[in-house]
């Protein structure tokens, strides 16, 4: 089958370096200027044209993701949850999501990586016909990331996950497109020294067969951490930059709903009336009447 109709959002893990903002909410319901951090992932995988959506969450913070964005209706879209038991590995999300995935294409985005500018994601997610797709963003600071290494072809030969010695400037972004093969590459893994199952090593796997494409993306996009306190508000800088000069909203779900026909103008019209009054609420009136223009939908 062609094209990505599924999507995972993995928003667990313990959040120690943000601490003590995390003893009560996990680092993904932190907000990044007006919205909660989760808003950001799961708008790009909704831009993507996914609308069946599995968040995975620690036991405590699956509750609260419901409580923030129930069964997705409302947003035109199915969400289901459920548990990571402990933060066992970013590649374990496959076992838990196996009944989820079936042998169906599949994304993955993690639920603390900010997306913003044209990627093209609509076209990639659609055109994406099995094997593994991944993307290559590059930093001044590889070493914190996965990091892909090419020949002098281009042609990518390997990929190190926080390698001392980076052997490129492309770090891996968390957002990643499988096939169904990817349940039984994880189910097949070995924890690595750290004890998590690897998301690298997936790839690796996918490399190894020679079904891993590595799309580069190019200036302009903006791809944004929020592992620390201080990269935590440059986000949260960045986003209220743009909103305040555009008079856009970044993320927002039900602009993205609307513009992408997963809810229609009754159903835009009914949310208005019952969102509080607020400035998020006199944007999504200003979208019902005059259709403002937002980034890339
Ligand atoms: O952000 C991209 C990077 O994410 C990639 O370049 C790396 O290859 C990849 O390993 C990962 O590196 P991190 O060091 O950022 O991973 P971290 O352990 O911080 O986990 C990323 C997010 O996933 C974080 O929000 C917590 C969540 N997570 C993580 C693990 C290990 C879970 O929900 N469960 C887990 O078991």
């Amino acid at each position: 089958m062609s094209g990505v109709k599924k999507g995972i959002i993995l928003a667990g893990g313990a959040g120690n370096r943000l601490y003590p903002l995390t003893l009560v909410a996990s680092k993904q319901l932190q907000p990044v200027y007006d919205k909660p951090m989760i808003y950001y992932p799961l708008s790009t995988v909704m831009r993507a044209g996914v609308q069946d959506i599995l968040i995975i969450s620690t036991p405590l913070d699956v509750p609260r993701f419901q409580e923030l964005l129930g069964d997705g209706s409302r947003f035109g879209i199915r969400l289901s949850y459920k548990v990571q038991e402990e933060p066992k590995g970013i590649a374990q999300a496959f076992l838990i999501a196996s009944d989820f995935i079936g042998n169906d294409n599949v994304c993955l985005i993690l639920g603390d990586n900010i997306f913003y500018g044209k990627m093209g994601l609509t076209q990639i997610f659609s055109g994406f016909n099995g094997g593994a797709k991944i993307f290559g963003y590059p930093v001044n600071d590889p070493e914190r990331y996965g990091v892909v290494e090419f020949d002098q072809t281009g042609r990518v030969i390997g990929i190190e996950e926080k390698p001392k010695k980076p052997k490129s400037r492309f770090a891996v972004p968390g957002l990643y497109l499988y096939d169904g093969h990817v349940v039984d590459i994880a189910r097949k893994m070995k924890p690595s020294s750290r004890g998590e199952l690897e998301i690298t090593d997936v790839n690796l796997e996918y490399l190894k067969r020679q079904m891993l494409r590595v799309e580069k993306l190019e200036r302009g996009i903006a791809w944004l951490d929020t592992g620390t306190h201080m990269s935590l508000l440059e986000a949260s800088h960045f986003i209220g930059t743009l909103e305040a000069r555009q008079g856009v909203k970044i993320a927002c779900l039900e602009e993205v709903a609307y513009r992408k026909g997963y809810i229609d103008k009754k159903q835009m019209k009914a949310i208005v009336s019952v969102t509080p009054d607020s400035s998020y609420n006199d944007y999504l009136r200003k979208i019902l009447n005059d259709g403002v223009c937002c980034e890339g939908c």
